[in-house]
């Protein structure tokens, strides 16, 4: 059903609820990246999520809650370990998989037992939590496949005529969603990395990476979501690591530039000067690992706007919030990553 998309503030978050009310989707920001919201426990509402988003509907959705207790009547008693993670690290980008309560639809689950819950950490999304009064199901509020948004425009760009309204607080803060950690197995399990880092969760609790996130190839992939192309703009993503990656994104642009095509590359400001007659999608400083995070989906979805082909990525220590800006590198670029050996 088409839609005149309005965009809200702050200001009219009952008449985002109002939409919620009437079982249909809003898109809200959070720390992370926009969202796609709906009531959790509507399955009708629930399946507008998919329609819209088109995204297959065997990959879960992450319930978001304002406070700890609204939890207590969507997933069974946690442990203490669970407790100390939750008390650690919300409000914030931190995602826990745990066994769910029977009266969350399955269609949330995508028919698992297990429930993502997280409680965000941005003043709109908590007020429209707290304002809605019902727990709300939201992936990231882009279609499917495309990188996720940072600002209400890049909602707009993907979802306008297809929602209601999407409620505009500005840029989102982190830029990559949240750490997606499988409490319902031991020792627990790191399916998307994100926000919280590795490092930090491993001071308070036993948690190991998927084989799936820290790069080494696996049949099965770590969250459901995962098997599916993502993050990827329209231009093709040719990811470079390795301590010759300057000198071989430098060949291919002279390569690519030679068949006419129109490459970017998309790197440091410490490295800019490499590629001194390039486009530059500059994510910021390798030492400052947060803004390179916050700009990295607004750099993909530029190299489209700039009508780029190919974007040369430049690799980074999967280290600390490296690990998951290389993840959503490695997805975006799927299939073609570059390892180059030997010397600088
Ligand atoms: O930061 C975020 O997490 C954002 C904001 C809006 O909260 N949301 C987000 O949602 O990124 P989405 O749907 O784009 O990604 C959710 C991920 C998917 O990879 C999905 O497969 C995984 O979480 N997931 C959800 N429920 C799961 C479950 N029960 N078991 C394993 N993985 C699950
Ligand atoms: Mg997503």
């Amino acid at each position: 059903m088409p839609h005149k998309t309005k965009i809200l503030t702050v200001a009219d978050l009952d008449e985002a609820v109002d939409w919620i009310r009437q079982g249909e989707c809003v898109a809200f920001p959070t720390e992370t990246v926009y969202g796609l919201g709906a009531d959790a426990l509507r399955e009708s509402a629930v399946a507008r999520i998919f329609a819209v988003k088109q995204r297959p509907c065997d990959n879960p959705l992450i319930v978001h809650c304002h406070c700890q207790a609204q939890l207590h009547d969507l997933v069974r008693n946690w442990p203490r370990d669970v407790q100390i993670l939750m008390d650690a690290f919300w409000p914030g980008p931190l995602t826990l998989v745990l066994p769910k309560r029977r009266r969350v639809p399955t269609i949330v689950t995508a028919g698992l037992d297990t429930l993502a819950v997280r409680i965000p950490d941005h003043a709109v999304a908590l007020a429209f939590l707290r304002a809605a009064a019902v727990p709300i199901a939201a992936p990231s509020a882009n279609l499917s496949g495309r990188p996720s948004p940072t600002t209400a425009e890049h909602v707009w760009q993907d979802l306008v005529g297809r929602i209601p309204a999407i409620v505009d607080g500005g840029p989102t803060g982190w830029g990559v969603e949240s750490t997606v950690v499988d409490c319902s197995r031991r020792p627990f399990r790191i399916l998307r990395p994100g926000g919280v880092t590795v490092e930090q969760l491993r001071k308070l609790a036993p948690v190991i990476l998927h084989e799936g996130v820290s790069g080494t190839t696996s049949d099965s992939p770590p969250a459901p979501g995962m098997k599916y192309a993502h993050y990827a703009p329209a231009a093709q993503v040719i990811l470079v690591t390795g301590p010759q990656a300057q000198r071989e994104i430098q060949r291919r642009i002279g390569e690519l530039r030679a068949c006419k095509r129109r490459v970017a590359v998309l790197t440091f400001t410490e490295f800019r000067e490499c590629y001194p007659d390039a486009e530059i999608l500059e994510l910021g400083s390798l030492d400052n690992l947060r803004q390179a995070a916050a700009n990295l989906y607004n750099m993909l979805r530029r190299a489209d706007a700039l009508g780029c082909e190919v974007i040369l990525a430049e690799g980074l220590p999967a280290e600390n919030l490296g690990l998951a800006i290389m993840n959503r590198l490695r997805k975006a670029a799927g299939a073609n990553i570059v390892i180059t050996r030997g010397g600088p």
